[in-house]
């Protein structure tokens, strides 16, 4: 067995070094200086890893499992995937946890973020039909993390909507808030004797535009502007009502926290004529703050800016209401303080500018915000187009979150790289290096932040880009037959740190 390893190892490494330079690099710059007195990471700091069901699991439609939406996606529409695969299989996870326990083992991490498949355990989407195998697998994966002391940090919706949600306009139409509300109370119910950290949503804006804006992802609702905009009101509102449930019925005896995960940039300008900290503010409300905001910020409602130029553009549209509706008292209230910890994936930042005239068609989000971005040309690029290197952005998206939102506590629940799948992969333990510092940095400044993860514990389905681009500390080889997980050097670097807390 071990021989087979090193064999696949050799041949592997000789491979990736043909590949390797064929795609583009096109700056340097993937560092960041050490501020502070900080050297180490305080004793409670945890250390991460994170992976998502449809991502990994595999077993599209076996043991009762109901289809998603992206099963449904990539069997109708193979030609919208990179390398037209699917995660019909993936890395088999469903199968072979196991193995992944191997490896979150051998990198001693404190805790490991993945999702639950809704329509896994709930094929129908509601509760009437519980999927009983599907509940044994998932109680099988908390019981060993358990037993070898990785905490489960368990997301509760990773893009895999249940299929049968879209007979019905699924994010679009306010009956989800109830439908999530009970799929949430059934997972506290089940697993939140051992689960302590829930994240009800993964990235809505990344599943919202996407999938009802600008028909990326499915459900492929072409509606800008508008059906995104429901979907994010939605979510936030879902999100809610299962935090506030979990309070009130399970946070006395059960003791968890509830959070949700927002994805997003820090923004940088060099356009004096709007006012830099303007611009920064605005690009940071148009993202983070458009659903942080209410939850965290004072007024429990979106950002003044983004209801107040939304309402004025649907008015000139000729609209008789705002295609964003702010949220009413009631809702106020129960969104307000939705969280006790936020989770921000964080993967890169850019240069912002307005845009004169607004760009995007009329209306949607771009054309609402009117900014534009760059990019530096210094910044390394991974194989991901839109993922450069600026650790200095999670620094500052740290401190911007201390000080506009009271610093509350923040898990960062996801940054990573993407690359061909080498073994000696030296770009993304720079990355991962230059981001520790950048949390270093902003925990000497005084940032509330307690959680690291690293995105992806293996090399998995990347949505649209299928397994062209690997974000995993472990290689896989999906078409291999026992799916092995092979280490990539950066998971020994990222063992190191665990193990001294502190940056070699
Ligand atoms: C998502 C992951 C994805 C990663 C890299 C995040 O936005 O949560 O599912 O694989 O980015 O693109």
């Amino acid at each position: 067995m071990r021989e087979q390893h090193v064999l696949l190892l050799c041949l592997f490494v000789s491979y990736a070094s043909i590949i390797k330079s064929s795609y583009l690099h096109e700056g340097d710059e993937c560092k960041l200086e050490h501020k502070g007195n900080y050297s180490k990471f305080p004793e409670d700091f945890s250390f991460g890893v994170s992976t998502a069901a449809y991502q990994v699991e595999g077993a599209w439609n076996e043991d009762g499992k109901g289809p998603s939406i992206w099963d449904t996606y990539t069997h109708l529409h193979p030609e919208r995937i990179a390398d037209h695969s699917n995660g019909d299989e993936a890395a088999e996870s469903y199968h072979r946890f196991a193995q992944d326990l191997v490896a979150l083992k051998e990198l001693k991490v404190n805790f490991y973020r993945f999702s639950i498949s809704w329509p896994r355990v709930l094929p129908r989407a509601d509760t009437r039909v519980q999927n009983q195998k599907a509940i044994d697998y998932y109680n099988m994966m908390i019981d060993k993390l358990l037993e070898n002391n990785i905490e489960p940090m368990v997301t509760m919706f990773h893009y895999d909507m249940p299929e049968e949600l879209t007979k019905f306009g699924g994010f679009t139409n306010n009956i989800v808030i109830k439908y999530f509300r009970y799929y949430a109370d059934f997972l506290f119910k089940t697993f939140g004797d051992r689960v302590k950290k829930w994240i009800t949503f993964n990235e809505p804006f990344d599943y919202c535009v996407p999938g009802y804006g600008n028909a990326d992802f499915p459900p492929m609702i072409h509606a800008p502007g508008v059906a995104d905009y429901l979907c994010l009101d939605n979510t936030l509102k879902a999100h809610a009502s299962a935090y506030r449930l979990y309070k009130a019925k399970y946070s006395n005896y059960q003791k968890g926290k509830v959070g949700i995960t927002i994805s997003s940039r820090f923004y940088y300008t060099n356009n004096p004529d709007f006012g830099s900290e303007d611009i920064v503010d605005r690009a940071m409300q148009y993202s983070l703050g458009w659903l942080a905001h209410p939850i965290f910020g004072e007024s429990g409602n979106y950002p003044f800016t983004v209801i107040e130029d939304i309402t004025s553009n649907s008015m000139k549209e000729g609209l008789a209401w705002s295609r964003l509706r702010p949220l009413n008292l009631y809702w106020s209230k129960i969104v307000r303080g939705s969280g006790d910890f936020l989770g921000l994936n964080y993967y890169s930042s850019r240069f912002v500018h307005m845009a004169e005239p607004p760009g995007g068609e009329i209306p949607s989000w771009e054309h609402d915000s009117r900014l534009k971005y760059s990019v530096d040309k210094r910044w390394k690029r991974a194989k991901s187009d839109w993922l450069y290197c600026v650790p200095q952005g999670l620094e500052d998206i740290l401190k911007w979150i201390r000080d506009n939102y009271n610093n509350i506590e923040v898990y960062i629940t996801e940054n990573g790289w993407s690359d061909e799948g080498e073994l000696d992969d030296t770009d993304r333990i720079d990355y991962l290096k230059s981001h520790l510092q950048a949390v270093l940095n902003a925990i000497n400044d005084g940032c509330n932040v307690t959680h690291y993860t690293h995105w992806s514990l293996i090399d998995n389905f990347e949505w649209n880009r299928g397994y062209t681009e690997k974000f995993g500390l472990y290689y896989l080889n999906v078409t291999s037959k026992n799916k092995e997980r092979v280490a990539k050097n950066s998971a020994s670097y990222y063992r190191s740190v665990i193990e001294s807390r502190k940056l070699s």
